[in-house]
């Protein structure tokens, strides 16, 4: 089976704050992953430990069956091109200093490294709905929304196995936020890639997922396919998350964090037989 990406156990501290606290998961190739959870539940100290830039506690991350390496961003780069990540601001995944043409030609050397094919920089352009011929523009010189639509096409250049996207469509404008994101689905599972979406913005996930996973406070309290988890939610903070959505057509924000005691009053309703796969603290 093409299991991409197969995390066990993962648990995150930093000093003696536990911000992972045992999740696991696994994505397939040509499939959305979501995560989804109030700030400060642990989504980015997945997604870094998933890409090798935080190093876990305990637990497992394997990628294609072996342990992702430690690496730093720039190292990561060239050395380490199967798993692509989109940040929430593209200022950090782009070079102001280099035209843009040139800084996603880097990513189709990284796919040519690793004996794949990639298009040409303007091709790449084009395929994010820019046009081709800005290739010799610099990242100051577009939109913020642009240069997310950049940081995209640098990374998808480099033929991914997996692209781990925390938070890529928080910084644009309301009004390009789903056609990036379906753009991003629709790019990705073309060359077959998997991805990990993290965003707080549930209707873009609803659109944009296969599978979502919801953390809280650490820990997975709930997962299975979308359409299920939107219709039948059985945790009660996914029922929270979910009825916190002010609009029919799903646009909303996560809740504030409940009081203290709620995660043992949730952990203590959880059902002992579940068709889907539902994960305890
Ligand atoms: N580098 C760090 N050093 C110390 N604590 C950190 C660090 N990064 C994150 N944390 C803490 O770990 C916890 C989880 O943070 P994380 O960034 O993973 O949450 P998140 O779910 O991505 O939140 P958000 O939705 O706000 O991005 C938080 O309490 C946060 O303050
Ligand atoms: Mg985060």
């Amino acid at each position: 089976m093409n299991e991409l990406l197969k995390v066990e156990d993962l648990v995150v501290r930093y000093g003696g704050m536990t911000a992972v606290d045992g999740m696991s998961m696994s994505i397939r190739a040509g499939e959305v992953l979501a995560l989804v959870g109030e700030s400060g539940c642990g989504k980015s100290s997945t997604a870094r430990a998933v890409v090798g830039m935080e190093r876990p506690a305990e637990g497992t991350v394997l990628f294609r069956g072996t342990a992702v390496p430690p690496l730093g961003l720039r190292r990561r780069r060239t050395e380490f091109t199967a798993i692509q990540m989109v940040f929430q601001d593209p200022n950090s995944s782009l070079n102001p200093r280099k035209r843009v043409g040139e800084q996603i030609a880097d990513g189709v050397r990284a796919a040519q490294a690793r004996g794949l094919n990639s298009a040409r920089p303007d091709s790449w352009l084009e395929a994010v709905g820019l046009q081709p011929e800005m290739t010799t523009r610099y990242p100051h010189q577009f939109s913020g929304g642009q240069r997310q639509r950049i940081a995209i096409a640098r990374a998808l250049a480099a033929k991914p196995d997996l692209i781990v996207a925390d938070e890529p469509i928080s910084a644009l404008d309301a009004s390009s936020q789903a056609s990036v994101a379906a753009m991003m689905r629709r790019l990705c599972l073309e060359a077959g890639a998997g991805m990990l979406f993290i965003s707080h913005d549930l209707s873009v996930v609803r659109l944009m997922a296969d599978r979502v996973m919801v953390m809280y406070r650490g820990s997975v309290v709930e997962s299975g396919p979308t359409p299920l988890v939107w219709s039948e939610p059985v945790h009660p903070y996914t029922e929270a998350l979910l009825g916190a959505i002010p609009h029919p057509d799903g646009r909303g924000v996560l809740p504030a964090a409940p009081a203290a005691e709620a995660p043992e009053e949730w952990a203590s309703t959880l059902p002992e037989a579940l068709s889907r796969q539902v994960e305890t603290r």
